[in-house]
């Protein structure tokens, strides 16, 4: 069997969302398999394989492939509370005992920041390269994730915005897209643990090359400017990048595994029936500087 890598819909967006077929992944890569990946990776931003049936481990050892992994920690869990690894983010509805966290529970309202557009990790100084994100249980309906290509969104870019966007630094923060939704109940400890970071608003691709917008719900200020103006200027940033043709929307299969890279996409959660159960395990593979350090 060979790494087989062709775009979901070549006719909307032969160059975003790939589908990967022809390898067991679940199983030890050969590096030259691993850079195959990768260079698909740089060409559709994510890639969905179905059928990979993932352990925990399995999918540790395969997300290792591409660097270190993030630990796990920003879900409001306490140590007692988690389910998962110290690699394996928790994207569940579920608490430690298997069952439905409550409508009012605390986590579950947080975990909805999820809902708006945003990169993975972001609000942290070197974030997030690849997210791998394994479907283990699926509610009957909804529940799809969509992403977003912000090369594409960068590419689009009326000159004059582009311009604008030239050198422009946010600061990112889960307290900023947690106060979009009307989340604003931390504690000081989490204020702390949350204090925004800098990130500039155009990246260049450490492989590809590419120039993409570094957009994120966690995104709360431009450095210099007035709050109101920045975010009204990142809002439309968003709506732009996030237009139905820049979209590819993944409806989850049960071990669907779908990767992407952070460093050229968004996505969001769509909802799905609250009561229904939703498992994902979630590896991040962290990326090796801050955006700031790289050549403006
Ligand atoms: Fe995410």
């Amino acid at each position: 069997m060979t790494l087989s890598i062709r775009a979901i819909d070549p006719v909307s967006r032969p160059f975003f969302a790939g589908v990967a077929s022809g390898l067991d992944i679940t199983k030890p890569l050969t590096p030259e398999q691993a850079a195959q990946i990768e260079k698909g990776m740089d060409q559709y931003g994510v890639l969905v394989w179905h059928d990979q049936r993932f352990t925990d481990e399995a999918q540790m050892a395969f997300s290792r492939n591409f660097g270190e992994l993030e630990l796990a920690t920003n879900n409001l869990r306490t140590e007692k509370e988690q389910r998962l690894g110290a690699h394996i983010a928790d994207i569940s509805n579920l608490d430690s005992k298997e069952n439905v966290l409550a409508r009012e529970s605390r986590r579950r309202l947080f975990s909805l920041g999820t809902r708006l557009w945003h990169s993975d990790s972001s609000f942290k100084t070197v974030p997030a390269k690849y997210s791998l994100l394994s479907a283990r249980i699926i509610p009957s309906k909804g529940g799809n994730t969509e992403f977003a290509d912000m090369r594409a969104a960068y590419d689009t870019l009326d000159d004059d915005i582009k311009a604008q966007c030239e050198g422009l630094v946010c600061e990112h923060s889960q307290l900023f897209s947690r106060e979009q939704i009307g989340f604003g109940d931390f504690t000081d400890e989490e204020r702390v643990q949350f204090a925004p970071v800098r990130q500039r608003l155009i990246r260049r691709h450490p492989s590809s090359g590419r120039r993409s917008l570094y957009l994120a719900s966690h995104a709360g200020t431009i450095v210099g400017w007035p709050i109101p103006e920045a975010r009204a200027f990142l809002r439309d940033l968003i709506e732009h990048a996030t237009q139905r043709q820049f979209v590819y929307s993944h409806q989850w299969s049960v071990f669907d595994l779908v990767m992407w890279d952070n460093q050229a996409t968004m996505h969001r959660a769509r909802p799905f029936d609250m009561s229904e159960k939703r498992d994902m395990h979630r590896t991040t593979v962290a990326g090796l500087t801050s955006t700031m350090e790289q050549a403006a």
